[in-house]
Order: C-alpha cells, then sequence, then structure tokens
C-alpha cells in the first residue's frame, strides 16, 4: 500500500506543470486544443459564437496556468459550471471532450506530463458533468 505522503505527493503533481511546462507551451497546448475543437463533430457547434479566438484562447490559456500552479497575470474571473450549464450542455459530451483533450495531450506532451495534467483535467470535467446531471434532472 502507498503511503499518505505519496498520495498527496502524486494529488499535487499537476501543481507543478505551470514550472515544468511553462507559460508559452501551456498557451500553446490549449490554443492548439481550441484549434481542434473548432472543427469538431459534436464539440464545435457549442463554440458558434466565439467572434474572438484569440481572446477565448488567453482567456482559457490563463484559466490552465493558474490551475497548474502559475501566478495569475490577468484579471479574469472564471465560472466554468455557470458557463457550460447556461450552454446547456449534454453531460455525454463530456466523455468526446476528454477523449480529444487527451489525444492532444499525449501528442505535444510528455507522457508523465500528460498523466497528471489529464488527470487534473479529468476531475474538473466530471464535476462539470455531474453539475450538468444535476440541472439536466431539475
Ligand atoms: C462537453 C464539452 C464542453 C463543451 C462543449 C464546452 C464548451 C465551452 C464553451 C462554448 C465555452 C464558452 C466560450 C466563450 O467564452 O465564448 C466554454 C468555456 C470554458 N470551458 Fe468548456 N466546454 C466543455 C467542457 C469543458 C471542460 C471539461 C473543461 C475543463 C476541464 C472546460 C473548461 C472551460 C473553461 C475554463 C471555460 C471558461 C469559463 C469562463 O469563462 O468562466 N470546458 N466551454
Amino acid at each position: 500500500m502507498k503511503d499518505q505522503t505519496e498520495d498527496l505527493d502524486q494529488s499535487r503533481a499537476y501543481r507543478q506543470l505551470h514550472e515544468t511546462l511553462g507559460k508559452d507551451k501551456i498557451q500553446a497546448v490549449v490554443a492548439g486544443f481550441y484549434d481542434l475543437i473548432k472543427g469538431h463533430p459534436t464539440l464545435g457547434p457549442y463554440f458558434s459564437e466565439v467572434k474572438d479566438w484569440d481572446e477565448l484562447k488567453a482567456r482559457i490559456g490563463h484559466f490552465w496556468w493558474i490551475d497548474l500552479g502559475g501566478e495569475r497575470y490577468r484579471e479574469d474571473i472564471y465560472n466554468p459550471h455557470a458557463v457550460h450549464r447556461y450552454l446547456n450542455i449534454p453531460p455525454d459530451l463530456i466523455d468526446d471532450w476528454l477523449v480529444l483533450f487527451s489525444g492532444h495531450l499525449y501528442e505535444h506532451l510528455p507522457k508523465d506530463h500528460a498523466d497528471s495534467w489529464l488527470a487534473r483535467a479529468t476531475k474538473m470535467a466530471e464535476w462539470i458533468r455531474t453539475d450538468l446531471q444535476q440541472h439536466q434532472e431539475k
């Protein structure tokens, strides 16, 4: 059995990624992901209202930068639960998002870095999915 310290180290590993990967790489990975999402058959249509893709990439790139342990450098306030609820996204689409995000991470990052980022993204995606499911049932 793993001891608790090791579990804690594992679960916080993603918080080091801002340092390991750096701002430019995180921003580039996020930007590339939204280039993919734009043309995706099931996810793409939800982005049809986006006017300024560079701003979207910068905003979500910053979201990840902070989440991966970096110091904030923009004034943004995020509320992903409310945003996705408002968009009325079917909870099952989270699977498509995770497949796309995962493939993209492993294509652009060494395996251990992709593992850490994906583990964190999966947690967040499941929180969003639960929130969408609860909202649907109401
Ligand atoms: C079912 C799949 C998903 C779809 C279709 C989707 C779609 C969208 C759309 C259309 C926006 C608004 C873009 C805009 O500002 O105009 C958005 C915002 C955002 N999404 Fe998603 N999303 C999905 C899943 C996820 C997941 C799993 C995460 C995180 C792990 C995520 C993170 C974010 C963040 C951080 C924002 C910005 C929230 C804010 O501005 O407060 N999304 N998403």
